[in-house]
């Protein structure tokens, strides 16, 4: 029980919790989180395409537990955020801020000039963090998403790679 108490408490320390790339061996952990943060999850083989046709894809990862996942692909100076998830129980932490600042330090590798993204406009925790970080929104994309019973839009949002704050 004291173990368990102890490993419980170690994994909320943000030093306890390793970045690393994507394995296939992550996919069934990534699948999870996806499910439980989006109401109409990518597939579990689109992941792996991502993972076989080169994106850039990161977990973070707390013992054995993927905490969170971030993938980014590039086409020419442009970079797209494809997806990003934090599992429910490690969410408030700060580890969607990191995963999203390892992505820009990726594409600001990958000498990309602007990225960006899409988000459901009813995504509000998603929307903050995205502002916070300086992308602002674009494009309204109307019927974008599915939802249960229909469509809803999205947000196309884009920064700058480059900027002087807001960045890590
Ligand atoms: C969006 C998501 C990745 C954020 O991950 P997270 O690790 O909880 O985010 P962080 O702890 O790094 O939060 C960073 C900032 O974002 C904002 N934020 C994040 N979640 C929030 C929430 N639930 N309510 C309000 N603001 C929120 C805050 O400004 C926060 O800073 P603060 O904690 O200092 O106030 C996470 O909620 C998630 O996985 N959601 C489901 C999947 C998803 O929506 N992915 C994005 C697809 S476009």
């Amino acid at each position: 029980m004291l173990e368990s108490m102890e490993q419980v408490f170690l994994t909320r320390q943000p030093e306890q919790v390793h970045l690393r790339r994507m394995q296939e061996s992550d996919l069934e952990q990534v699948y999870q989180i996806e499910v439980a943060g989006q109401p109409a999850p990518w597939p579990s083989w689109y992941f792996r395409r991502q993972l076989r046709d080169g994106a850039s894809c990161w977990v973070l990862e707390s013992g054995r537990t993927i905490a969170g996942f971030g993938i980014i692909s590039f086409s020419g100076d442009q970079a797209h955020i494809m997806n990003l998830g934090v599992a429910p129980a490690y969410r408030r932490r700060g580890l969607g801020r990191r995963l999203m600042s390892h992505l820009l330090g990726v594409a600001r590798e990958q000498h990309c000039r602007h990225v960006w993204l899409e988000v459901r406009r009813t995504n509000r925790p998603a929307i903050l963090l995205y502002r916070e970080l300086g992308f602002r929104m674009k494009e309204i994309l109307k019927g974008y998403y599915a939802t249960r019973d229909g469509t809803q839009s999205g947000l196309l949002m884009s920064r700058p790679v480059a900027m002087h704050s807001a960045e890590s």
